[in-house]
């Protein structure tokens, strides 16, 4: 997998040279370049930016840049004739990003992340840029970031975590938050009693089916509590007995696959 970065700002990505990813990288698993912006700029103060057409607050983002910098790196994809990379462009006016999304462009073998600093980049860009990538604009969530470069942190290590043999111990992708659709459930170390707080009696027992059910409905609990938006979404059809009776007790009946809430409740 190879990621392209650019950016006014690329010390801003250094974060990139650490921790797994950092690791992967040395090891040849991902492959990472940052680009500065600036340098395909062609006037003597390297301008990236300028007033909006139409008025309004704040500066834009030049094309003309972007245009040599995004052309030059899908010049030099590793991916074969006829196939394009995709271009993500992160904005709060995209789609927003979530775990689904991650495991889609895990799939893909060239990434390339267009950072906006300012009001965001001449729309032009994303229209030129259809000719050469898979243009996507995605948001981190609904709030606004002063740039592109913090959303870039954390989409390339949410998508690098999930390309093959960045994460050591592939068990814990599956039991992870979101894998299931469900947050994860509450985890506890040594020692069993610590400041007079106990570890649930069920985790010491070594009884996998029983601390299974356990997570289960912890996983269940906290879902309806801390993300009830998540419970609406599940596809419940094939949960067991046990999964549909702790539903009914945090106030969900089962309809069509679906959990709703009572209206009792
Ligand atoms: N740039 C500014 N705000 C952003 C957000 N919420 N997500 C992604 N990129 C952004």
């Amino acid at each position: 997998m190879r990621f392209d970065v650019v950016s006014i700002f690329p010390e801003y990505l250094a974060p990139l040279d650490l921790s797994l990813i950092g690791k992967a990288r040395t090891e040849g698993l991902l492959e990472l370049a940052v680009h500065d912006l600036r340098t395909y700029t062609q006037d003597r103060h390297r301008t990236v930016d300028d007033t909006p057409y139409g008025g309004g607050a704040g500066m834009v983002m030049k094309p003309e840049p972007w245009a040599q910098a995004l052309g030059d790196i899908a010049e030099a994809s590793p991916l074969a004739e006829g196939s394009k990379p995709t271009l993500i462009v992160p904005s709060p006016a995209g789609e927003v990003f979530n775990q689904k999304l991650a495991y889609e462009l895990a799939e893909e073998d060239h990434l390339v992340f267009a950072c906006g600093r300012y009001e965001g980049i001449d729309e032009r860009v994303l229209e030129w840029a259809q000719d050469a990538y898979t243009v996507r604009p995605v948001s981190l969530g609904d709030y606004v970031l002063n740039g592109g470069e913090v959303a870039v942190l954390a989409m390339v290590e949410a998508i690098g975590r999930l390309v093959p043999g960045v994460v050591g111990n592939p068990e814990s992708l599956i039991e992870e938050s979101h894998s299931d659709g469900l947050l994860e459930y509450p985890v506890y170390t040594k020692p069993s009693s610590w400041r007079g707080r106990e570890v649930p009696e069920v985790l010491l027992s070594g009884n996998h089916g029983k601390i299974a059910k356990f997570r289960k409905e912890l996983q269940l609990r906290r879902t309806a509590d801390r993300r009830p938006d998540l419970i609406d979404a599940l596809d419940v059809a094939a949960f067991s007995k046990t999964d549909r009776n702790v539903l009914w007790e945090l106030g969900y009946a089962v309809v069509d696959g679906k959990a709703v809430l009572r209206p009792e409740s």
